[in-house]
């Protein structure tokens, strides 16, 4: 057997960290071979409850996992890792400004950034989930230098999951006959969930899913709006954001990232933009990837009509408007 990796969970006393952190154990992400040293970061107020986490993934009796570290020390949770899953982060709090939010941000990725910089393997892989992930992420990579910025993203595969089930669902089909649908953009309400290019398997052969549901007026308005509102409703149904599938969605990301894609099929991944399709350059946009030996590449030549470039452009237009308050936090803090 393979000797064991050192993975790091932010946030590891919170509640997609619960879900994450069975899921990581259980070789979900790094497959059935691969032991594993689990780092557990969270915030000194909460270290009594990551110790019930410590014990319960102890009680678990998971074969692969073959330690657990928790502690409130980055210099100690970076050291040595080849994946970060960043999920802690400020959540907003009643009557917070969003400049105070991003700023509160800013300062946990930069801590964390200059942490992985120093104590992390150089091709570490990083997926952001504590939101604004996009944002969150490009704070971190330019605070770790040292690691090349291909290995920072944002999580946008939940609501990529998501859109892949509501059109499963409008199809009539299992969700795993379902791929290629894309999230552009944001991880926000401006995101732009595409299902021009997905494709459904029926009986072993593929056909445009927008083909077969003939309903272009549900793709553009329905579609588009239930997936971009979808954490909302889950908060109002469940009192609580999302968490398990949050925490499924992290699970895929990686996975992916380290396992590949399927020949002809893509993924979406918040990584640092290159300007393709119109995107904002240096801000992290998700678009869809394939991936090969641990490196993402952006699929490129799909047809984009002008409605999708409108949507493509809207998210874009946040992202960079984040980008610029970001940049001024750091410049009045430095
Ligand atoms: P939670 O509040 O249950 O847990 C967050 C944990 O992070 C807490 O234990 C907190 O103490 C810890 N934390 C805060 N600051 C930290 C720091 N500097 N270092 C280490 N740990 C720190 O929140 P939950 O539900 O687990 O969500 C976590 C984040 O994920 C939130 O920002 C949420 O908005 C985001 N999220 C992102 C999604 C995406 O698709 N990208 C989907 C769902 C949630």
């Amino acid at each position: 057997m393979a000797e064991p990796i050192k993975v790091v969970v932010t946030g590891a006393a919170g509640q997609i960290a619960y879900s994450l952190l069975y899921m990581i154990s259980k070789g979900d992400v790094f497959g059935q071979d691969q032991p594993l040293v689990l780092h557990l970061l969270d915030i000194p107020p909460m270290m009594g409850v990551l110790e019930g986490v410590v014990m319960e993934l102890m009680d678990c009796a998971l074969p692969l996992l073959r330690s657990v570290v928790p502690t409130a020390d980055p210099e100690v949770a970076f050291k040595d890792v080849s994946a970060a899953f960043l999920v802690g982060a400020m959540p907003r709090k009643q009557g917070m400004e969003r400049r105070d939010l991003l700023a509160a941000n800013v300062k946990i990725f930069q801590v964390q950034g200059e942490a992985l910089d120093r104590n992390a393997k150089k091709d570490v892989k990083v997926l952001v989930v504590g939101n604004p992930a996009n944002t969150n992420a490009m704070v971190c990579s330019r605070f770790a230098p040292s690691i090349p910025k291909e290995n920072f993203s944002a999580m946008t595969r939940l609501d990529q999951n998501r859109a892949q089930a509501q059109v499963a669902a409008k199809v009539g089909v299992p969700v795993g006959d379902i791929s290629n649908v894309i999230i552009w953009g944001n991880h926000s309400s401006t995101q732009y969930p595409d299902a021009t290019h997905a494709l459904v398997n029926k009986n072993g052969s593929e056909t445009n899913a927008a083909a077969e549901v003939k309903d272009d007026c549900w793709f553009k308005n329905v579609f588009v709006e239930t997936v971009q509102k979808r954490g909302a409703s889950v908060i109002a149904a469940r009192k609580m954001s999302s968490a398990m599938s949050a925490a499924k969605a992290a699970a895929d990301h990686m996975k992916d990232w380290f396992m590949g894609t399927p020949k002809g099929k893509f993924v979406s991944m918040g990584v640092m933009s290159d300007g393709s399709y119109g995107a904002p350059k240096d801000v992290i946009f998700s678009f869809p990837v394939t991936i090969e030996n641990c490196k993402w590449k952006i699929v490129q030549g799909l047809e984009i009509d002008d409605f999708s470039q409108k949507m493509i452009n809207n998210t874009g237009k946040e992202l960079e408007e984040e980008r610029t308050e970001a940049f001024n936090i750091i410049s009045n803090k430095l």
